[in-house]
C-alpha cells in the first residue's frame, strides 16, 4: 500500500500537486504521466542525490520506455552562478528542450533553484518537475516557486517566481542524508510550528528525534505538514506582496547575518543559522516584551531538543552587535532605509515588525554573544 499524500498548492492557472511519501522516485513516471512528451527526459542532479539514487530514478523510467539525459551539479552554493545557468540553458537548448516540456531538478535547494531559474527563462519558460532529496528542499525550498542564482554581491539575488508543474517529496530518499544535514533540515520545519501553529510546535518537540532519525511515520508527518503550511502561505500570497509569505523568513534576517559572518561555510549551514536566528528573533521579541522570557525560552528548548545549536556564543565568533548588524545592511529585504524583523507575539503567532532600530540589534547581539558565553 501507498503511504502517499497529496497537497495541492492552489494557484490559479499554476495549481501543481506536491506528492509525500516513500518510494516515490521509482514511481515519478506514473506521477508525471503525459507531461513526459519526449523519449529523452532532461535530468539536472546534484552529484551526491544521483550517485545515492539516480539509478532508481533510471530504471523507472527506462521502464515507460524513457531514457536520461543528465546535467550533473557540484553539490554547494557556488553551482547557482552565471556560469553554470549559461552552461545548463545551452545544454537544455541543444537536447531541444520546448516550452511544453519538463525538466527534472534532482537533489536539493542549489539544484531546484538553478534548474527553476533556467526553466523560467528558457524559450520564456518551459515547465520543471521538482524532486526534492534533503529535508530542506522538500520542506521549503521545491515548494513556491521562489527560483535563483546567486550574484557577486549576495546569494539569490538573481531570480524569478516560475512554480514547479509537480513536486514529488520522496522521504526514503532521505535514508542517505547526513544527520548533521537532517538536524539542520528539521530547522526549517520546526519554523512551520513556531511562526503560525502553536500545536505543531509542540509537536515538534516532542517528535524531532523520530524525525532526525528517518522514523517514517513522523518524518511523512513532519514533510507533510510542512508541506500544507507552506502552500497554504504560498496560495495566500504567491510573490511575497501582502507580507504573508514574508512570515517564511522567520530567523533568516539574524540567521543571514550569522552566515555571512561565517563565510557562507561549513561551519554553519543555512538550516542551522535559522535555527539560532529564530532564537534570536523570540529573545528580541522578548526584550520588546512582546513575548514572554518563558516562551522565547521555550523556542530554544525546541532547537536544542533537535541537536542544534541554540546560543550564538558557541559558534565562538570574533564578532560584535554591530558588525552582525553591519551584515544585516545587505539584506535584500532592505527598504527605503529599514529592515524588517519577523518578531513573535506568541509561539504560533509571528508578524513583521517594521520599527526595530538597528543599533538596538546591536546591543541585544552583544549582549547574547556576551551573556551566554558558557551556556
Ligand atoms: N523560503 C521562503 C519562501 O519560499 O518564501
Amino acid at each position: 500500500m501507498s503511504d502517499a499524500r497529496t497537497v495541492r498548492v492552489d494557484l490559479a492557472g499554476r495549481g501543481y500537486d506536491v506528492v509525500i511519501g516513500t518510494n516515490l522516485i521509482a514511481r515519478l513516471p506514473q506521477y508525471a504521466g503525459k507531461r513526459l512528451r519526449k523519449a529523452t527526459v532532461p535530468v539536472v542532479a546534484d552529484a551526491n542525490a544521483w550517485a545515492h539514487h539516480g539509478e532508481t530514478l533510471k530504471e523507472a523510467l527506462g521502464r515507460a520506455d524513457k531514457e536520461v539525459a543528465l546535467f550533473s551539479v557540484e553539490p554547494g552554493e557556488g553551482s547557482k552562478s552565471w556560469r553554470n545557468l549559461e552552461a545548463l540553458t545551452d545544454w537544455m537548448l541543444n537536447l531541444g528542450v520546448e516550452r511544453g516540456d519538463q525538466v527534472i531538478a534532482f537533489g536539493g535547494g542549489v539544484v531546484g533553484d538553478l534548474t527553476g531559474f533556467a526553466s523560467a527563462i528558457l524559450k520564456r519558460g518551459c515547465g520543471f518537475i521538482q524532486v526534492p532529496t534533503t529535508l530542506l528542499a522538500q520542506v521549503d525550498s521545491s515548494v513556491g516557486g521562489k527560483t535563483a542564482i546567486n550574484a557577486k554581491s549576495g546569494k539569490n539575488l538573481i531570480g524569478a517566481f516560475h512554480q514547479p508543474s509537480l513536486v514529488l517529496a520522496d522521504t526514503g530518499a532521505l535514508a542517505t542524508l547526513p544527520r548533521r544535514e537532517m538536524q539542520a533540515g528539521f530547522a526549517e520545519v520546526i519554523k512551520y510550528g513556531i511562526l503560525g501553529d502553536a500545536a505543531f510546535f509542540d509537536w515538534c518537540s516532542a517528535n524531532a528525534s523520530a524525525v532526525i532519525s528517518h522514523d517514517p511515520v513522523a518524518l511523512n508527518q513532519a514533510v507533510a505538514k510542512s508541506v500544507e503550511a507552506k502552500t497554504r502561505i504560498v496560495a495566500a500570497d504567491e510573490r511575497e506582496l501582502s507580507g504573508r509569505r514574508a512570515l517564511l523568513n522567520l530567523g533568516h534576517t539574524f540567521g543571514h547575518a550569522l552566515e555571512a559572518e561565517t563565510g557562507f561555510s561549513d561551519t554553519l549551514l543555512h538550516g542551522e543559522a535559522v535555527a539560532l536566528g529564530m532564537v534570536l528573533a523570540a529573545r528580541y521579541s522578548a526584550r520588546r516584551g512582546e513575548l514572554s522570557d518563558e516562551d522565547a525560552e521555550r523556542v530554544a528548548a525546541g532547537i536544542a531538543v533537535a541537536g542544534l545549536r541554540a546560543e550564538i556564543s558557541a559558534l565562538e565568533l570574533k564578532s560584535d552587535g554591530p558588525r552582525l548588524v553591519e551584515h544585516m545592511r545587505h539584506d535584500k529585504k532592505m527598504d527605503a532605509g529599514t529592515l524588517p524583523f519577523l518578531l513573535l507575539r506568541a509561539i504560533g503567532e509571528a508578524y513583521v515588525a517594521h520599527d526595530v532600530i538597528l543599533s538596538d540589534v546591536a546591543d541585544f547581539l552583544d549582549q547574547q554573544l556576551r551573556s551566554r558565553v558558557s551556556a
